[in-house]
């Protein structure tokens, strides 16, 4: 049974005392929904301070991004073992905004993807169609070519400790989101992926979350999909009140 997975990105919101706030109203009541995993992924800068609030609680501490190289002259970049060190568990990777935004490629991806799972963080590897891909009729292309490229070399004895996110990039921070028959067609395409690389019980364990405008009100009917193993929140993540309040859709 995959325990569902309820993951904020505060992406570049909150300055220190708003991330402070906004950590210690998750952590306030998170431990009411035991039947959930959380987490929380503030900015860079605000890694150090959230850690000291979440420390000890159910809520799990990640990052948005990191470098693939371990130390050295890459000037701005992180390293896992800086994100390890600031107490996060999970790292965000190849989110549609780096990749499109920022030009992150496939390849930067996947040698991300390798860095963290070899310093025991948990990627959580985005993939996700643009709406003229979905229009075009390429979605499942588009998501095999993520797949495939992001998630390349990871070896077997692996593979359990990443987490996928289903993000259709027409769906964020659009308030356009995916119906639960669109997301669970792709979330049961990616467990097809995963069965036909590693095995059928490796595939089974991996838990994909679905990401793009999920809010209290439509995470019901995303999270009883059958591959929908739980959220990537933006948006309702930065409001205490509707990112828990998502939680109680999960555990139904
Ligand atoms: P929204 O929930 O704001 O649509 O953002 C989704 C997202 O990109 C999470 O990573």
């Amino acid at each position: 049974m995959r325990r569902k997975l309820i993951a904020g990105n505060w992406k570049m919101n909150t300055d220190r005392a708003a991330a402070i706030k906004l950590a210690r109203g998750v952590v306030g009541r998170a431990g009411m929904h035991s039947a959930v995993d959380w987490l929380v992924c503030p900015p860079f800068v605000n890694l150090f301070p959230v850690s000291e609030i979440v420390k000890g609680t159910p809520v799990a501490l990640g990052a948005q991004n990191m470098y693939h190289e371990a130390n050295g002259a890459f000037t701005g970049e992180m390293s896992a073992a800086m994100l390890l060190d600031a107490g996060c568990k999970y790292v965000i990777l190849g989110h549609s905004e780096r990749r499109h935004i920022l030009g992150e490629s496939d390849a930067a991806v996947n040698k991300k993807t390798l860095a963290a799972l070899a310093a025991g963080l948990i990627p959580i590897v985005c993939v996700g169609e643009l709406l003229d891909e979905r229009e075009s009729g390429q979605t499942a292309v588009v998501i095999r070519r993520q797949f495939d490229g992001s998630l390349a070399n990871v070896p077997a004895e692996r593979i359990e400790k990443v987490v996928i996110a289903y993000e259709p990039v027409w769906a964020i921070g659009t308030g356009k989101v995916a119906t639960p028959e669109q997301a669970e067609e792709v979330h049961a395409e990616l467990r097809g992926l995963l069965k036909q690389r590693y095995n059928e019980k490796s595939a089974n364990n991996v838990r994909i979350l679905y990401g793009g405008s999920v809010k209290p009100s439509n995470a019901r009917d995303l999270l009883s999909q059958p591959n929908i193993d739980g959220a990537l929140v933006g948006g309702a993540s930065l409001n205490p009140d509707d990112f828990l309040g998502i939680a109680a859709g999960a555990s139904n």
